[in-house]
């Protein structure tokens, strides 16, 4: 295996290598790295519910009345009725008729992307989706045409010449590395226009997005009129998994078509059980998401008003654009050094030239510790002469 050593070695000189950092506390507003209390301004742990004290209850109450595993795939011998109730209160939640739970949302955008269009079939997917849309495009068999970030006018234009025989339009709701939204309102206009399918990646907009946290629809009053969602379980509901909402019958069609429902094994009870609560807390507790806006403005502004470009990011995920890949690792290692942990963006997650910082915030957060990292920010920023 030596050419793995030359391969790794081609990614140190280009100063794209990465490395797993390792936590030596759980999940929260601070984490412990080295033996030092920081604050983790990384996590997609928006609600601060990766370590509410009652998901651990309602784990433990799922693991005595289902036990710990479902082991076996959902359509053999994998079908809980507790499976059968989270996906009822997702459904609920983004106003469909029917959800459908995957193991991750990464496998659900490849579930979709590759069953809903095959050959002969058009893919307009917005040139900043997450990976695991394009690589669902690139599964898929589609033809994929990529349209310019948030631009409906040339969306408009590739739909216009689009002779395919069903064509599918695919938009983060919230970009993973923006921070911006996508303009639901004018990519629905379109797609009613061209009579192309809307699909909608909520990733980073479930709980986040909306007076009640139901995502980018409800953040546009457009509750029902997305017809195929994505939702994960593994960033505001603080867990792992994802699911589809939508209607009955495309429920009906994944599981008969998506492998990857079809060809992995069920999501193991105390995280079903665990997922049901989040909702819950997600519903009951609205101090949280007032929390985690309040605590953004706060960040987002400090910034701004220190000379930082946090592009045009308006949610939760604040980018601070560096362009050059060493820079922003020295920027990450330097903010470490004073107490803030955020983690360095390079290629291929990015474009070329376009490292950044990526700044999540969370309810679990302190006005004190955003505080504390924008004052690091600012004296690390000037010793680099970013500001
Ligand atoms: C926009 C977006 N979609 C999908 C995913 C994949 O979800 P999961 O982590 O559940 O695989 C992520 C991040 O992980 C994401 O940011």
């Amino acid at each position: 295996m030596s050419f793995l050593h030359g391969e790794l070695d081609a990614l140190k000189r280009m100063g794209r290598l990465r490395s797993l950092r390792w936590l030596e506390s759980p999940v929260g507003g601070r984490v412990k790295i080295g033996g030092r209390e920081v604050v983790l301004l990384c996590s997609n742990d928006y609600l601060g519910l990766a370590q509410a004290p009652s998901l651990k209850e309602a784990a433990i109450r799922a693991l005595e009345r289902w036990g710990a595993g479902a082991p076996a795939s959902r359509s053999i011998a994998g079908s809980l009725l507790i499976h059968r109730e989270l996906e009822a209160e997702l459904a609920e939640l983004k106003a469909t008729e029917a959800a459908l739970l995957f193991s991750t949302g990464y496998m659900a955008n490849m579930g979709l992307l590759t069953t809903l269009v095959g050959e002969g079939d058009l893919i307009l997917s917005d040139q900043y989706n997450h990976a695991s849309i394009v690589d669902g495009c690139r599964l898929s068999r589609a033809e994929v045409w990529v349209y310019r970030h948030c631009d409906p006018n040339h969306l408009e234009d590739l739909l216009r010449r689009a002779r395919h025989r069903r064509r599918l339009v695919v938009t983060d709701g919230v970009f993973s590395m923006e921070g911006d939204i996508a303009p639901l309102p004018h990519l629905r206009e379109l797609c009613d226009r061209y009579g192309a399918i809307l699909m909608v990646d909520d990733a980073h907009a479930t709980g986040v997005l909306g007076p009640q946290g139901r995502g980018t629809a409800e953040h546009f009053g457009m509750l029902g009129q997305v017809e195929v969602q994505m939702g994960t379980l593994g960033k505001a509901l603080g867990l792992v998994g994802a699911f589809v909402a939508g209607e009955q019958v495309l429920m009906d069609f994944l599981i008969n078509r998506a492998r990857t429902f079809m060809y992995t094994t069920a999501p193991p009870p105390p995280l079903v059980g665990m997922a049901l609560e989040a909702l819950r807390l997600m519903k009951a507790e609205a101090w949280r998401r007032e929390r985690l806006w309040e605590n953004t403005r706060r960040l987002r502004k400090g910034l701004q008003e220190m000379g930082f470009d946090t592009s045009n990011s308006s949610t939760p995920i604040i980018p601070v654009l560096v362009g050059d890949d060493r820079l922003v690792m020295e920027f990450s290692r330097r903010l470490l050094e004073r107490g803030i942990y955020v983690q360095g963006i390079r290629p291929p997650t990015v474009p070329e030239g376009s490292a950044r910082l990526r700044l999540s915030v969370s309810a679990a957060h302190t006005p004190e510790d955003i505080d504390l990292a924008l004052e690091a920010m600012g004296e690390v920023g000037r010793d680099l002469g970013l500001i």
